[in-house]
């Protein structure tokens, strides 16, 4: 059993078969705890609903493994997975609610799973409805409700059974700032009081701010990966890193968005010379010593704490990795993919200058 109430590990998926097969995602990886709350952002067609559906055991895992609440689905029966789904609330973009029920008769059908009283089914699909301004639009069916409403009927329907897991695709897109604002709170609420996690696909920069972390899917591939208040931790910290104080604010923070944070027990090889440079590495705890081997001989050239870089001189290079790089503490590093830590150089000379100087007195 894992603590993670998701736990992602090289999940690929493909669409159609034979000569129509397209790969849609590409070794995904990504947990997320109980309580927190994780946002998806990344264009249209970049695979973020297919993720959410095979998260939420809509879909079939192909390839990988993806443990939800415990349960592994890669391999699982159906009965492990209708198990899992009550679980789980779902609030999708098209709500599919019934036009023949009334809101209240929608919002139950997510508690006919369960075995609560009458009052007790009653009184938290009014609570609910209420919470969310459709007091006096209960017994309405869909058809005479607007878009918004319907939607925040499906949001209702999606939390009524107090999931463990809420998996949201654009629940706000619909919503005016008001009803969002409601509906983000009540999942702040879920996470806080009922260690709910809850992972949100939006584009809706107005709740950006309840998210714990963010993360963004392109090309079926989670690009990065970030705890919010750590991007406002990163540009903090790049702010007193000699080569990066004098980006601008703007030039920082979507250096911070784009960076993934890893970890290293001591004795980890973090690069190892001869192999080529993907990556770009900022200090943020711990220790490295960085080695160099010729001729058979390794010879320590220096050793790095928070705050210093490596591994530029691969990536401005273009040339394998003239260095080892060895934690020598418990490591944290931000790291930063080659296009990205291009693009930066591209979008700041100086932070292009400051590191060749700093690469340069390295050589
Ligand atoms: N049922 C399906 N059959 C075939 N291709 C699909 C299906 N659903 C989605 N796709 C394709 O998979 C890719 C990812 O789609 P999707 O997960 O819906 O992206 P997003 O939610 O980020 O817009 C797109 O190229 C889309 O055309
Ligand atoms: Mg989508």
């Amino acid at each position: 059993m894992t603590s993670q109430a998701v736990k992602i590990q090289g999940v690929q998926h493909y669409f159609g078969s034979g000569n129509l097969r397209k790969q849609v995602l590409f070794d995904n990886q990504l947990q997320i705890e109980p309580g927190e709350i994780v946002i998806m952002t990344g264009p249209s067609g970049s695979g973020k609903t297919t993720l959410l559906t095979l998260i939420g055991t809509l879909r079939s895992v192909q390839e990988g493994s993806l443990e939800v609440l415990g349960q592994q689905l890669l391999g699982a029966t159906d009965d492990d997975r209708i198990a899992l789904r009550r679980r789980i609330g779902f609030i999708f973009q098209a709500h599919n609610l019934f036009e023949s029920l009334t809101a209240f008769q929608n919002v139950k059908m997510a508690l006919d799973l369960f075995d609560f009283s009458p009052e007790e089914v009653s009184s938290r699909i009014r609570e609910l409805l209420t919470r969310l301004g459709l007091g006096n639009r209960i017994d309405f069916k869909p058809a005479s409700l607007s878009g918004g409403q319907k939607q925040r009927v499906a949001v209702a329907r999606g939390l009524v059974h107090r999931p463990k897991l809420i998996l949201a695709d654009e629940p706000t897109a619909a919503l005016d700032e008001k009803s969002g604002r409601e509906v983000v709170t009540m999942f702040q609420e879920f996470a806080e009081q009922e260690g709910a996690a809850i992972l949100l696909v939006t584009h809706d920069n107005r709740i950006l701010d309840v998210a714990d972390r963010i993360v963004r899917m392109v090309d079926g591939r989670i690009k990065s990966n970030v705890l919010v208040q750590e991007s406002r931790i990163i540009c903090e910290f790049l702010k007193d890193v000699p080569v990066f104080s004098k980006l601008t604010p703007r030039t920082l923070t979507d250096m911070a968005d784009k960076m993934f944070l890893e970890a290293f027990p001591p004795g980890a090889t973090v690069i190892r010379q001869g192999d080529a440079g993907d990556k770009f590495y900022l200090i943020r705890e711990g220790r490295v010593k960085v080695e160099v081997e010729r001729d058979g001989n390794v010879r320590q050239v220096a050793e790095l704490s928070k705050g210093s870089f490596f591994g530029e001189a691969a990536l401005i290079n273009h040339e394998p990795r003239n260095a080892s790089v060895v934690a020598v503490s418990d490591l944290q590093v931000y790291t930063l993919g080659p296009e990205d830590f291009q693009r930066s150089l591209d979008a700041s000379a100086t932070l292009e200058e400051e590191v060749r100087k700093v690469l340069f007195e390295r050589q």
